[in-house]
């Protein structure tokens, strides 16, 4: 496996890969790596030749009161994980190689309606931010399939979108959550829970369950079962930004004729902000 900061590295050696004939399989990620990362880089390789990783915490997407700076930053401790799972390259480029002429002049990809609601209702501008970068990241590494968590649901839609809208030749796979054993999905956000929160954490994850089991057996009051759910959150000490049911096709409200919905969740949990979400079909 290889570690490389620039862009015209990559270009070098995925080029050399491609006259050879081969697929080249990308997963993006801002490092810190789990085992949730882990299983985007182990569907890659089997999808393609060659597995690219790329480890960037992107500026563009964390808004001024969010954690860009303590975002925790672990290169050779990611690389020691990636090597073994058969990743071939890793690219950690700094931010003034990503945005050369900085931050405020920069090209953005927008994805306006699905980019507004919920995670986009909250964090102001940060599937622009996402956009703006995964589209980036797409024309250095060029690849033929990128993978993205199930985790970030709305993100796996927006990057979908984006790919569509934009004709951009490539194919994105959405990969499974990952969970601890008791339930609570991984991410590097965990680590901020003290002992006392990462014990409530799992709680999340049983609200959503509780809420798919009642869809499971009929129930269709979509707007009480929310309502429920963030009561008892609230009641767990989480503070929940939103809890909702919609259609897993294009996370409008669902209609009551609709068989396959997702039910997503953001909560603070102290200082730390966690989200999950679950998908249901009757
Ligand atoms: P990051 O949070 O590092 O996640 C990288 C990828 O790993 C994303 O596709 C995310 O959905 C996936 N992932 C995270 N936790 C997971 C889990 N528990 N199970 C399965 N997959 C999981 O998401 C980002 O980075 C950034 O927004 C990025 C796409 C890299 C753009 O900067």
């Amino acid at each position: 496996m290889r570690l490389v900061h620039t862009i015209a590295e990559v270009r070098r050696e995925v080029a050399a890969w491609r006259a050879r004939g081969e697929t080249v399989a990308f997963v993006p990620t801002m490092g810190n790596l789990h085992a949730g990362h882990l299983d985007l880089v182990t569907e890659a390789r089997a999808k393609a030749d060659r597995v690219v990783a790329s480890i960037f915490v992107n500026p563009l997407q964390f808004g001024p009161n969010e954690d860009f700076d303590r975002y925790p930053r672990t290169l050779s401790d990611d690389c020691l994980r990636l090597d073994p799972v058969g990743c071939d390259l890793v690219f950690a480029p700094s931010v003034d190689e990503m945005y050369p002429r900085g931050r405020l002049n920069l090209s953005q990809v927008a994805v306006p309606g699905i980019s507004q609601l919920l995670e986009g209702e909250f964090r102001p501008g940060f599937f622009e931010g996402v956009a703006t970068v995964v589209s980036i990241l797409f024309h250095i590494v060029q690849p033929d399939v990128a993978m993205f968590g199930r985790k970030d649901f709305q993100q796996l839609m927006v990057v979908r979108r984006m790919v569509s809208d934009l004709h951009m030749p490539l194919t994105i796979v959405g990969v499974p959550t990952r969970r601890e054993p008791d339930g609570l999905a991984m991410s590097s956000r965990n680590q901020y829970l003290s002992p006392d929160e990462r014990s409530l954490a799992p709680g999340l994850y049983r609200a959503l369950s509780a809420v798919a089991q009642r869809l499971r057996s009929g129930s269709r009051d979509f707007a009480l079962l929310e309502d429920e759910a963030r009561k008892l959150l609230e009641h767990q000490g989480f503070k929940p930004q939103y809890f909702v049911i919609r259609n897993a096709d294009d996370l409008g409200p669902p209609a009551p004729s609709s068989r396959s919905w997702v039910l997503l969740v953001a909560a603070h949990l102290g200082r730390t902000r966690l989200i999950d979400n679950l998908e249901v079909s009757a």
